[in-house]
């Protein structure tokens, strides 16, 4: 069998904002199927390394390849049609729309030729279990769902790599294991890539079968949870953080 496609490698990324250096030299790649956690205290680059991979903004530095294929100066709508999906850390929804408005918005932008919008938003609904809000605005949802709305935006149309941007944070226990169920889903029945930002490491153990760490801009430990965790490295460089990330 042949092993899987490499999804995602970033090589070498780098990005400053004025004098703020937000990544230096991020190196690392996911393969296609995976479920890789990408971890980090806050302002590690986190978030700014999902915006140079969906085009939002260009590195000061190195590439980006999607299954194999240098996107790094490709607009960020064509690598939305080409299947690169993500949610940003503050939900962004159309808040006058209804759940289906919103969803059907986004699948209409990159549905395949041949496909059905309806039918996709129908399966867009039932996947991310929305069915019965479908006819609700957003503001009338609690946060769990209004995130599972975002999600649904994301995929809906054509999905191969899912960028989450703390999906789960601010969530309840319960509700951060129904979704990342749901997610786990997405991975197993779409066969969709998923990378998932969190800065809580315990949240993703039990999800990823891979771990990277960002710290002060650059990757510091790359690893199976466990791995990650015991890491000399890791430990030194939370330690004394305020966080207490690794618990
Ligand atoms: N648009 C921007 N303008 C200026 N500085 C920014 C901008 N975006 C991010 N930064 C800075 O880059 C660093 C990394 O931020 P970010 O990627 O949001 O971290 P994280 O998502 O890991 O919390 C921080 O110091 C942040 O203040
Ligand atoms: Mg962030």
């Amino acid at each position: 069998m042949n092993a899987p496609a490499v999804a995602l490698e970033v090589r070498n990324i780098a990005r400053n904002f004025g004098g703020v250096v937000a990544l230096r030299d991020v190196t690392f790649s996911v393969r296609e199927g995976e479920v890789v956690g990408l971890i980090g205290p806050n302002g590690a680059g986190k978030s700014t390394l999902f915006e140079i991979v969906s085009g939002n903004i260009r590195p000061s530095g190195g590439r980006v390849a999607y299954f194999g294929r240098d996107c790094t100066t490709m607009a960020s709508h064509l690598r939305r049609r080409a299947g690169m999906c993500r949610t940003f850390q503050k939900v962004r929804l159309f808040e006058s729309m209804t759940v289906r408005q919103n969803i059907s918005v986004a699948a209409s932008q990159c549905l395949p030729k041949g496909r059905d919008l309806g039918e996709e938003v129908n399966n867009i609904l039932a996947q991310m279990r929305l069915e019965h809000q479908a006819e609700r605005r957003p503001s009338e949802l609690t946060l769990a769902d209004r995130k599972r709305v975002e999600i649904g935006r994301a995929i809906a149309g054509h999905c191969r790599l899912l960028m989450l941007d703390e999906s789960l944070s601010g969530l309840t226990h319960d509700e951060a294991e129904h979704l990342i169920d749901e997610i786990m889903q997405l991975n197993r029945a779409r066969g969709i890539t998923v990378i998932v930002v969190e800065h809580v490491l315990s949240v993703l153990a039990a999800m990823v079968q891979r771990l990277v760490v960002l710290h002060n801009a650059t990757v510091i430990a790359d690893g199976t949870p466990s791995e990650v965790a015991h890491d000399p490295v890791v430990i030194e460089a939370y330690l004394g953080t305020k966080q207490k990330a690794l618990r």
